[in-house]
C-alpha cells in the first residue's frame, strides 16, 4: 500500500468513527430520522471570531426538520385511539410537515390529505403527491379565520372524513415534545454542553419551544434567539408579550412566521426576536449553498442571517452559536435558486454595469457610432442625424474626435442665420464629447452627461468603440 493510500484509509477510518450511527443496518427509513450533523460554518463567517455551527436538518430522509414530528404525531393518535388502521391523516401544511407525515403514513398504511397555500413551490406539491398524498391548494391571501384558509379547510375535511384525524401541528403538543425529546438532547450532546446561543425561527414554534425548553433546563444561561420574516406578526407579539395587534403582510420565505400565534409556540422561551427581509434571507441561503456547500431553503438563510449578527456582536471565540438549517434547497429550485424569479421579485442586486455593457445592450441593428467628418456641411450632418434617429454626432477626423454637433445647438444657430445649413461642420461645431474607458462603471459616467454634453465616447485599448448618449443610459437603467 502507498503512503497516500494509507493516509486516505486512515482519514476514511476517522470519518467512519464519526459516522457511528450508520454502521449497522436500519429496520426502516423511520429509524434514520434525527441525529442530523452539526456542521461548522467556515466561509460566511469570515472575519467573525465567534464559532457558528449549523444543525443540518436537510439530512433527514424527507429533507427537513419536519420529519421529526410526523411519527410522534401519528403514534400519539394511535395511543389515544383516534387513529385506527386504514385511517386518514389530514393537515394544513406548508409542505415539509406533509412529507414528514407522509413518510410515516406510507410505512404505517394510512391515507394522507394535505391542504396547502398557493404561495408554496410546485416542487413541494409534486413531492407530497410522490409520497401518495392528496393535495388541495388554497388561496394565500385570505384571513386566518376564512373558510378557504388552508388550516380551516383541513379542519373541515378532517371532520367530514370518516376515521380521519387532523395532525394539527399548530396545536399538537406532540410537536414541541418531539423536539424536546430529540433535537434538544442532540444539540446538547453534539456541543458537549458548550452551546451558548440557539438561533431558530418559528412556524408552528415546535422546534424553538421544544429545543428552548430542553436547553434552558440544562443551562438557563443559554440564549434562545428567534428570527422572523418581515410581514409575520410573531416578533411583534413577542415584544408586546402577546398583547399587541400587529397587522401581517405577505412575504416570500416559506415555512416560518405567522399571522396568528400558534398554540405550540411558547414565546416565553425566547430571549430575543429579530425580523429579517426576504432579500437578506434569500441572499444568505444562496451564500450557504455557494460558499459552504450547504444546499438549504430560505428559512435557513433567514436564521443564519440572524445567527451571524449575533456572532458578530458577541465577538467571543468561547461562545458557541448554533443556527438551524431547516430544509433542503431542492424545494426552492424554481424560486430562490432561479435568478429570473429572484429578479422578478426584486430580490437580486442589480448587476453592476459598465459602459461596455451599455454598448453591448445597444447593439441591435444600430451602428455603435454614427459620426460626421469636419469638412461635411451642416445639411449633411442634419441628414445623418435624421437617417439614424440620433440627436447628436461626434465630429471625427480619422480616429480623433475633434468636435461635436447636436440638433439642439444646431436648431438654435440656424434660427440666428439661415446660411448655416451650407456652412462647414468644423466652422460651427461644439467641443468634442468626453472620452471614457469601456470598463468604467455606468454610475461614474452619469455625472458627465448634461444638456450641453449629451454623450460620451467609449474607448477600449486606445480605440474609440462607440458612443453612449443620455437616452442610451436612460434605456439601460430602465431595463436593468
Ligand atoms: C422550511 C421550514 N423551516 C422552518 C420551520 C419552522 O419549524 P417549526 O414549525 O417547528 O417552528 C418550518 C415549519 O414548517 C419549515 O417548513
Amino acid at each position: 500500500m502507498t503512503t497516500t493510500a494509507r493516509e486516505s484509509a486512515a482519514t476514511a477510518a476517522a470519518r467512519m468513527s464519526q459516522h457511528e450511527r450508520h454502521r449497522r443496518p436500519y429496520e426502516s427509513v423511520l429509524d434514520t430520522i434525527g441525529w442530523t450533523p452539526l456542521i461548522r460554518l467556515n466561509r460566511v463567517t469570515r472575519g467573525v471570531r465567534t464559532p457558528v455551527y449549523g444543525k443540518a436538518e436537510f439530512f433527514n430522509p424527507g429533507g427537513s426538520v419536519k420529519d421529526r414530528i410526523g411519527l410522534p404525531i401519528i403514534e400519539r393518535a394511535e395511543r389515544e385511539g383516534t387513529l385506527k388502521p386504514g385511517g386518514t391523516i389530514v393537515e394544513g401544511t406548508s409542505g415539509n410537515t406533509g412529507v414528514g407525515l407522509a413518510i410515516a403514513a406510507a410505512l404505517k398504511g394510512y391515507r394522507c390529505i394535505f391542504t396547502m397555500p398557493d404561495k408554496m413551490s410546485q416542487e413541494k406539491v409534486r413531492l407530497l403527491k410522490a409520497f401518495g398524498a392528496e393535495v388541495i391548494i388554497t388561496p394565500t391571501a385570505v384571513p386566518p379565520d376564512h373558510p378557504d384558509n388552508y388550516v380551516m379547510m383541513a379542519k373541515r375535511i378532517a371532520k367530514e372524513t370518516p376515521n380521519a384525524i387532523l395532525a394539527n401541528q399548530f396545536y399538537n403538543e406532540a410537536n414541541p415534545e418531539a423536539h424536546y425529546a430529540t433535537t434538544g438532547p442532540e444539540l446538547w450532546e453534539q456541543t458537549e454542553g458548550r452551546i451558548t446561543h440557539f438561533v431558530a425561527a418559528a412556524g408552528t414554534g415546535g422546534t424553538i419551544t421544544g429545543v428552548g425548553r430542553y436547553l434552558k433546563e440544562k443551562n438557563p444561561k443559554i440564549r434562545i434567539v428567534a428570527g422572523d420574516p418581515h410581514g409575520s406578526i410573531l416578533a411583534e407579539m413577542w415584544k408586546t408579550k402577546g398583547k399587541g395587534h400587529p397587522e401581517g403582510a405577505p412575504y416570500k420565505v416559506e415555512g416560518i412566521g405567522q399571522d396568528k400565534v400558534p398554540g405550540t409556540l411558547d414565546l416565553s422561551v425566547i430571549d430575543d426576536y429579530q425580523t429579517v427581509s426576504d432579500r437578506d434571507a434569500f441572499a444568505m441561503a444562496r451564500r450557504l449553498t455557494r460558499e459552504e456547500g450547504l444546499f438549504v431553503g430560505g428559512s435557513a438563510g433567514l436564521i443564519t442571517h440572524v445567527a451571524l449578527g449575533v456572532a458578530k456582536e458577541l465577538d467571543d471565540p468561547k461562545a458557541f452559536v448554533v443556527t438551524f438549517l431547516c430544509d433542503t434547497g431542492e424545494r426552492y429550485l424554481s424560486k430562490l435558486y432561479n435568478d429570473e424569479w429572484m429578479r422578478e421579485n426584486q430580490m437580486l442586486e442589480p448587476e453592476k454595469g459598465t459602459l461596455a455593457t451599455v454598448l453591448g445592450v445597444k447593439r441591435g441593428g444600430v451602428p455603435a457610432m454614427v459620426s460626421v467628418a469636419p469638412g461635411s456641411t451642416v445639411r449633411q450632418a442634419i441628414g445623418l442625424m435624421q437617417q439614424h434617429d440620433v440627436s447628436q454626432l461626434p465630429v471625427m477626423d480619422g480616429t480623433n474626435c475633434v468636435g461635436s454637433v447636436s440638433d439642439w445647438a444646431l436648431s438654435g444657430k440656424s434660427v440666428e442665420s439661415a446660411m448655416l445649413l451650407d456652412a462647414t461642420v468644423s466652422d460651427i461645431m461644439d467641443p468634442p464629447f468626453p472620452t471614457v474607458e469601456a470598463n468604467q462603471p455606468v454610475e461614474s459616467v452619469a455625472k458627465l452627461l448634461s444638456k450641453t454634453n449629451p454623450a460620451v465616447l467609449v474607448r477600449r485599448d486606445g480605440k474609440t468603440e462607440g458612443i453612449v448618449t443620455r437616452s442610451d443610459l436612460l434605456q439601460f437603467m430602465m431595463n436593468r
